[in-house]
């Protein structure tokens, strides 16, 4: 089997917890490089294979087909666009970007260089997600009409953290982890038309949302609300997904996690029957991975028409964002 080689830019932090530990196991690709400004030596080290502090040095390498961008959002831009210029494909962490604007010199490049880029939503590979999906196809809870994720994390100020600074995360709890939320929703309901939002900086010292709630109307006419909020623990408000039809519902809870559980519980009509729900467990960061690399493999590659899907989360959040500060609803 052909595998595809991996540089990794921005090594030290998701890509150090999460991907490069399973990078070597994943069944079509191989790890060349990690580049990183600080301790790229200790990374290279720790994973077996080359390092740098220079990104240049590392998307022109001959032994990197794709990159893995996952440095803080600020940097996503100058980092992908450098591996697309020289010819290498793009799985950038999430947010794509700071604005729609700046994701869209992310998606012109790889167009015009002719490479795939895809964000890495890993949560699509979560086994609980895959099984809900399955579910709601076979007609498990009838028509949906209602969608809702809660999301939260306790994050109080520090020294460094970009994702504290609207100029370098684009945004607070909402811009973190909003985006993966409209992802998964639209994978499990359906595309979402129009948003509506309130965002506030209520407890946390700092410029950016620490609380948001997020009105959705999707194109079926099912409704949705996302809240993220960086100033609840995951204790008072536990990652929770609840897909909501005519026949029933499905609730995940923990699912939304970096890891590859979590309950997951259908509840049907008439009667209210509550049954858990089995599904296999996945590590996400190796399917995404594989899945990545399959279609690069495949032949895959970004073209203007595909470039419209890959903005989506960017405009809601940045409709999100203007939509709480002028009270109207922003169609997507
Ligand atoms: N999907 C997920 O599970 C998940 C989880 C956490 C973060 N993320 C995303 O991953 C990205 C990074 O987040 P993080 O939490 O790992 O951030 P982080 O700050 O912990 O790590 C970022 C890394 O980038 C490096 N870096 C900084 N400037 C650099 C430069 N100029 N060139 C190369 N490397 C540089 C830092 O040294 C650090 O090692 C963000 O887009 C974030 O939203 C995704």
């Amino acid at each position: 089997m052909r595998k595809i080689r991996w540089g990794v830019i921005g090594a030290g932090g998701i890509a150090h917890r999460r991907t490069l530990p399973v990078i070597g196991d994943v069944k079509n690709g191989t790890l060349s490089v990690v580049m990183d400004i600080k301790d790229p030596e200790k990374l290279g080290k720790l994973y077996g294979c080359d390092w740098t502090d220079d990104l240049a040095a590392a998307v022109s390498r001959e032994d990197v087909d794709a990159v893995y961008v996952a440095g803080p959002v600020h940097l996503h831009a100058e980092h992908a666009i450098a591996a697309a210029k020289a010819g290498k494909h793009v799985l950038c962490e999430k947010p794509l970007a700071r604005t729609v604007a700046e994701a869209r010199t992310i998606v012109d490049a790889c167009v015009a260089n002719g490479v795939l880029l895809r964000e890495a939503y890993m949560l699509r590979h979560h086994g609980a997600h895959r099984e809900m999906l399955r579910l709601i196809q076979q007609g498990a809870i009838g028509k949906i009409v209602f969608a809702q994720i809660h999301w939260a994390f306790l994050y109080p100020k520090m020294d460094g953290a970009w994702r504290q600074v609207p100029e370098l995360g684009g945004g607070g709890s909402l811009a973190d982890v909003g985006c993966h939320s409209f992802d998964i929703l639209e994978v499990l309901v359906g595309p979402i038309n129009r948003v509506a939002a309130v965002t506030g900086t209520l407890v946390q010292d700092y410029k950016v949302d620490d609380i948001a709630t997020v009105l959705l109307e999707f194109e079926s006419g099912a409704q949705g609300a996302v809240t993220t909020s960086f100033c609840l623990s995951g204790n008072v408000m536990p990652p929770s997904l609840g897909i909501y039809g005519s026949a029933g519902a499905i609730l995940a809870t923990d699912t939304l996690t970096q890891g590859t559980d979590g309950d997951v519980l259908l509840v049907t009509e008439p009667d209210g029957e509550r049954r858990p729900i089995e599904y296999t467990q996945v590590n996400m960061y190796v399917k995404q991975l594989e899945a990545f690399a399959d279609a690069v493999i495949a032949g895959q590659r970004t073209t203007q028409d595909k470039a419209d899907g890959l903005l989506r989360t960017m405009r809601m959040l940045e409709g999100s964002y203007a939509s709480s500060g002028n009270g109207k609803f922003v169609t997507i």
